[in-house]
């Protein structure tokens, strides 16, 4: 008796809940989580492929491709960037692929992959939408894409080489799809000349290299959204003009007048620059590498 008293003075003590088992749900639901895909379908660039489905998916699906930065990894980017939490709300899909090569940078200097259908890493990426829409019943007008650094070099080559198949892009301090080419047409090359900001051209120049990354391609292409800091050190702040130059020639808007220009918008420091209706610039003033990833922003560019 004496004993039992005192295991309820310590029930008591703790808290009855604590000790009453079964009936009530845990307090941390477990929520889904990152699965490896294998057998997506043709992956000539041998990418690995990840996806997070949330527990509550939304009627015919939103997808959202996620694609890290230099030495980043799915596993990292999923955890790192807000977009599974994201889904967790809105029922989309996350795709995270993770690049093959020993650096983990992804290849976006060889031929292959600056080419609609060419067998690189952006061939291997598209594979793996065409393979989510199918599977779980997408809804292809709504795929985005989006990534850091190396990933947003690639966010900028998955508009370029497959416009047909994004609704809208998001680049966090990348550069101009087609900057680190690799004149020797290697694999995953780091481009100097482009990292410090010296390949500059015109926007009738830099909007032909897209045009050429899918020659005939006459339809619609995705907006974009293009950030970049000043204080970038990696990828120089020339970047930012170029990438936006690049894509007011695709669209064919004036780089030199946007049609409008936010100061401290959308956080102090940072100015939104609208070009028209498929590209809008944000540059961070004092702002390194790389720009911080604005998730509620990006769901609102995005529409979801
Ligand atoms: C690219 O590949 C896809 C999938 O195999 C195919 O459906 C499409 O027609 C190809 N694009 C072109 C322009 O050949
Ligand atoms: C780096 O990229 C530029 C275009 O941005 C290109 O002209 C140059 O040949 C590339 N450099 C190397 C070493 O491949
Ligand atoms: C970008 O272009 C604008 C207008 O031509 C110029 O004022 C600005 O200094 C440029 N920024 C960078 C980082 O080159």
């Amino acid at each position: 008796m004496k004993f039992l008293s005192q295991v309820s003075a310590a029930l008591a003590l703790f808290g009855a809940a604590s000790a009453i088992p079964a009936e009530e749900p845990p307090l941390l639901q477990a929520r889904a989580a990152l699965q490896q895909v294998t057998g997506f379908g043709a992956n000539p660039s041998n990418t690995k492929m990840y996806i997070y489905v949330p527990d509550k998916l939304a009627e015919s699906p939103a997808i959202i491709v996620a694609i890290h930065y230099c030495t980043g990894t799915a596993q990292q980017y999923y955890s790192g960037s807000p977009y599974a939490r994201l889904a967790d709300t809105k029922g989309f899909i996350v795709i995270y692929p993770e690049s093959p090569y020993s650096g983990t940078c992804w290849d976006v200097s060889s031929k292959a992959a600056l080419t609609h259908n060419g067998t690189g890493d952006s061939n291997s990426i598209a594979n793996m939408v065409y393979y989510t829409l199918d599977k779980y019943g997408g809804d292809p007008t709504k795929v985005f894409v989006t990534g850091s650094s190396s990933g947003a070099m690639m966010t900028n080559v998955m508009a370029a080489t497959y416009p047909e198949l994004f609704a809208a892009g998001i680049a966090y301090s990348g550069v101009p799809a087609g900057c680190f080419v690799s004149s020797s047409g290697g694999t995953d090359a780091w481009n100097n000349s482009c990292a410090t900001g010296q390949s500059r051209t015109t926007a009738a120049a830099w909007g032909q290299v897209v045009l050429d990354m899918y020659p005939g391609y006459e339809g619609e292409r995705p907006k974009m959204q293009i950030y970049h800091g000043s204080a970038d050190t990696t990828l120089a702040a020339p970047n930012y003009n170029e990438t936006i130059k690049q894509w007011c020639g695709v669209f064919g808007y004036d780089d030199t007048a946007p049609e409008s220009a936010a100061a401290n918008t959308p956080q102090s420091g940072y100015t939104t620059y609208t070009y028209g209706d498929h590209l809008v610039g944000i540059y961070a003033n004092g702002v390194g590498h790389t720009v911080p990833i604005r998730g509620d922003d990006d769901m609102k560019f995005f529409g979801l």
